[in-house]
């Protein structure tokens, strides 16, 4: 079995929606498991055990996977310092090279359509980069790249939750986003 991490920070719950239609792409991948983790608030580290919602994060969840979903709302067009602090603490896997050669994909949300989906998507890729993961987007042959109005982006999965929060994932984020965890399933598994 190929389990893949799907690792994500979310304050109001968008980012864990997204990552819940990830999960549900990578486990419609025959042999693959997916494996949910979250990061503590900065204020409350360090917490052990969440109140609800998946387990925190440890970084055995990040040596024992085959491929990395890694998720966080947007914050000032970038990811979430909770979920950057975690990356940064991350450098003795980087020393022994543990994540080079695992494929791994990104996604967020923002309340505004035009707030910085695309700088955190692509920023977060980079810390991802120099773990030496292959980092992977969702190709056009995906038509709901074409056809939303809001999130879904060829860079990674996203979703737009509007100025009060309140918008639910639309049709084609969700596809956008099971998409994304089939690709990053089916990758990790030919890898293995
Ligand atoms: C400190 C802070 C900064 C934010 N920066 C942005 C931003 O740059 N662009 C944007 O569209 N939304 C921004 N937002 C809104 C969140 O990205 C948005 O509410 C998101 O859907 C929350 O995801 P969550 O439900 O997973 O916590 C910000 C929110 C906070 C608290």
């Amino acid at each position: 079995m190929a389990d893949i991490l799907i690792l994500f920070y979310s304050r109001h719950g968008h980012t864990a929606a997204l990552a819940d239609e990830i999960r549900h792409g990578v486990i419609a991948v025959t042999g693959c498991t997916a494996r949910m983790r979250t990061v503590a608030p900065l204020a409350h580290r360090p917490d052990t055990v969440p109140i609800s919602g998946p387990p925190y994060v440890d970084k055995n969840d990040l040596r024992e996977c085959a491929g990395l979903a890694l998720g966080s709302p947007t914050r000032f067009g970038n990811m979430a310092a909770p979920l950057k602090a975690f990356l940064d603490e991350t450098s003795d896997l980087w020393l022994s090279g543990t994540l080079i050669g695992k494929p791994a994909a990104v996604f967020t949300a923002t309340s505004s359509m035009h707030g910085g989906q695309e700088s955190t998507l692509l920023s977060m890729m980079l810390p991802l980069f120099h773990h030496g993961m292959l980092v992977l987007g969702v190709p056009y042959s995906e038509a709901a790249l074409l056809d939303t109005k809001s999130g879904g982006t060829p860079y990674g999965a996203s979703h737009v939750s509007g100025a009060d929060n309140a918008l639910a994932l639309s049709e084609h984020e969700k596809r956008v986003a099971r998409a994304l965890g089939k690709r990053l399933a089916e990758t990790a598994l030919r890898l293995a």
